[in-house]
């Protein structure tokens, strides 16, 4: 009871942990792809800051922002359908124990304000990302422990479908919002903002004290100016960067950094341009170098058309002077150039260039540059057009669509997969729908088998098999059913019972194939009486008639070759268990049968059976049964391979009864019992089989 109690905490608390993480990953995903350059110019403040920028090619950035947040999404829906789970658990985790040391030094040496894992959907300070990661991580570590109770919502025939439409869907968020801005602009400058509104400071709040830094250069020598000190006299100073310092901490508006100086004169007109009537078009080239210069006979035309209507024009850059007169030459530009922050232009529009339409300091439209309007749209004048109205941003409408594009698809799938494929196949074992994983998650067969051991006369044993062929007349168990008899019963007993309900086994066989080796009984002679399985390497076996590994190793090889199943036994003794030696015990024990091919040892059944609770009435609790079973498919799993280790069925043994089988078996990794005493007695050995 204790253990079950145990058990559905456990169920509970990886579920916990599968959907806060699957949560997260989906949302810090989704908010990245939204934003590939917001999430581009993040990585480029970390190279910075470790100083590597140079290390790597200029479209490096924009790759991992569109490659991390696609893994971050895909994590998220595989984690939250149940499928792929050794590969999402295993990213998961990997992420986290990369990410969580990372942001603690993040938090430490503060290289980069904050660490930009939401986007800038929620901003999180370093101390508050490092110990979200240190909650994370426990999650990861958790399911990565416990993946296998990881319930599965969609059947393995389906689940190409729903990675493949993940995907593509992620893939194709990420270059949409890159071509043509954000569907979701969580920043300052969203569409409707009143810039003015957004700078000013309410009464009585404290500003901060910024100061704006430029960093000039004569000769090679680089030198900081403030406003004070600006050396407008001498014109061979060349600009190359400004920078806002904060003097003093205040109240920070949500927009306080915007701030236009015109090139030319070094004038701020700042409150010309914010507070004109009429429209203005803001043309943003954060760096005019880097500009995509594919559609300047748009832009230019959009500067003819404000002239033409007397709207204002500026073009709004970080560059040196240098690189805008080579734009000026490269575009025929004859628009103002004004210098603003690199931060800020990035930041009003995640495009270069970008456009924007203003009025009385109202934002009303952006464009990214593939999006630039043209003539046959700016007809009129925009007094006249919808163009010139303000745009408000819907954003629920965009949700509803991200929803009806992805969510009800991978619906669609649910339903379909349910209905079709789960009904068609429900009754094969290896594609069930796995409601409950602790019964019906497995690619391997469920076995109960019994070791008569040295009991029963032939009649006995007959009338035991015939009895237990009767009781499971009328029934389909959820299992396989065996029985293994001493060798004088086999072929007494193989004609009484059902072939297609019971399996007939040996309890031994010899390690020759024939020939003079007085009271042996080869496998081959087992297989001639009809039995299909033999057990070998039981512990009584290995203790009392000295069976080695070596010795057992001969034997599972001929059973093999002679068509038979071993159930190969292995277990540890008490002083074994309390040293905690279990593990290397047993893992010892399986060099018998770790020497065959995969395809042999893929024949194989495993039955763990600590000697201490062998016929002593004392069982190993649940817990201590699921974790030696893991831990023994972990072996499998690194010697074979995963899938024979899904495939392989390792049975428990030593004092399971009626009472505790229903426990034992409820683990993810028990498939059955190899059942001693109990089996001696039709009733005790058909209670276990119906635990089930
Ligand atoms: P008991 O079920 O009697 O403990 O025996 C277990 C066993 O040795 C089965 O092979």
């Amino acid at each position: 009871m204790e253990n079950k109690t145990t058990h559905t905490i456990l169920l509970i608390w990886t579920h916990l942990c599968r959907f806060v993480l699957a949560g997260l990953f989906l949302f810090s995903g989704f908010v990245k792809a939204v934003d590939p350059p917001g999430f581009t110019y993040k990585i480029q403040d970390y190279l910075a800051a470790f100083g590597v920028a140079g290390w790597f090619p200029f479209f490096f950035p924009l790759f991992v922002a569109i490659f991390v947040s696609a893994i971050e999404f895909c994590i998220g829906v595989f984690l939250f359908f149940g499928i792929r789970k050794h590969l999402s658990v295993t990213l998961a985790l990997l992420l986290m124990l990369f990410m969580t040391p990372f942001t603690l030094y993040l938090a430490i040496a503060n290289p980069v304000s904050d660490c930009g894992c939401f986007g800038d959907a929620w901003i999180l300070t370093n101390w508050q990302t490092f110990w979200k990661n240190v909650c994370l991580l426990i999650a990861a570590v958790t399911l990565f422990r416990w993946r296998k109770l990881m319930v599965r919502f969609i059947s393995r025939k389906s689940e190409w479908l729903v990675s493949m439409y993940t995907l593509i869907f992620i893939f194709f968020l990420s270059f949409y919002c890159l071509r043509y801005l954000p569907i979701l602009d969580f920043r300052p400058y969203r569409i409707g903002t009143d810039i003015r509104q957004a700078m000013a400071i309410p009464e009585g709040a404290r500003p901060a004290v910024v100061e704006t830094v430029f960093i000039l250069e004569k000769e090679g020598k680089r030198q900081e100016f403030t406003l004070e000190n600006y050396p407008y006299a001498d014109s061979s100073w060349q600009f190359v960067d400004r920078k806002d310092v904060v003097l003093e901490k205040g109240y920070e508006p949500p927009i306080h950094d915007f701030s236009l100086t015109e090139t030319q004169t070094g004038e701020d007109i700042t409150d010309l341009v914010l507070t004109d009537p009429g429209y203005s078009f803001l043309l943003v080239v954060h760096r005019v170098e880097r500009a995509d210069d594919s559609r300047i006979d748009l832009i230019n035309e959009i500067y003819d058309y404000s002239l033409e209507h007397g709207y204002g024009f500026y073009a709004l850059t970080s560059s040196p002077d240098e690189e805008i007169e080579s734009w000026r030459d490269r575009t025929g530009a004859e628009y103002l150039f004004c210098r603003v922050d690199d931060i800020t232009l990035k930041t009003i529009i995640r495009a270069n260039p970008g456009l924007l339409l203003i009025r009385d300091g109202v934002i009303l439209r952006k464009w990214s540059n593939a999006r630039i309007p043209d003539e046959y749209v700016l007809h009129d004048k925009l007094e006249n057009l919808e163009l010139g109205q303000l745009e408000v941003p819907r954003d629920a409408s965009t949700i509803g669509k991200v929803f009806f594009w992805f969510v009800i698809p991978l619906l669609l799938v649910l339903v379909a997969d349910f209905f079709f494929i789960k009904r068609r196949d429900s009754g094969k074992e290896e594609d069930t729908y796995h409601i409950n994983p602790l019964i019906t998650n497995k690619m391997r067969k469920n076995i109960v088998a019994g070791n008569w051991k040295m009991n029963k006369t032939l009649q006995e044993g007959i009338e035991l098999a015939t009895s237990l062929n009767e009781a499971l007349a009328g029934e389909t168990p959820k299992c396989d059913v065996v029985i293994c008899t001493p060798f004088i019963h086999l072929a007494s007993v193989t004609p009484v019972v059902d072939a297609e309900k019971i399996g007939v086994g040996a309890e031994n066989c010899a390690d020759k194939e024939a020939g003079a080796y007085t009271g042996e009984v080869s496998a081959a002679m087992v297989a001639s009486t009809g039995a299909r399985y033999v057990i070998l390497g039981h512990s009584e076996r290995r203790a009392y008639y000295g069976e080695t590994v070596e010795i057992l190793r001969e034997k599972v090889k001929l059973a093999l070759a002679n068509g038979l199943t071993p159930i190969f036994c292995i277990g540890e003794v008490l002083e074994e268990r309390e040293a905690g030696k279990q593990n290397e015990v047993v893992f010892g024990q399986l060099a018998s049968v770790y020497s065959l091919s995969p395809e042999d040892f893929s024949k194989i059944v495993l039955a763990y059976e600590p000697v201490w609770a062998i016929g002593t009435g004392k069982t190993a609790t649940s817990a201590q049964a699921q974790e030696i079973h893991a831990y023994i498919r972990s072996t499998i799993a690194e010697k074979y391979g995963q899938e024979i280790a899904d495939t392989t069925s390792i049975l428990y043994g030593g004092s399971c009864n009626a009472s505790n089988a229903a426990e034992l078996f409820a683990n993810p990794d028990v498939d059955g019992g190899l059942i001693g005493g109990a089996s001696l007695k039709v009733a005790d050995f058909k209670a276990i089989i119906d635990a089930f």
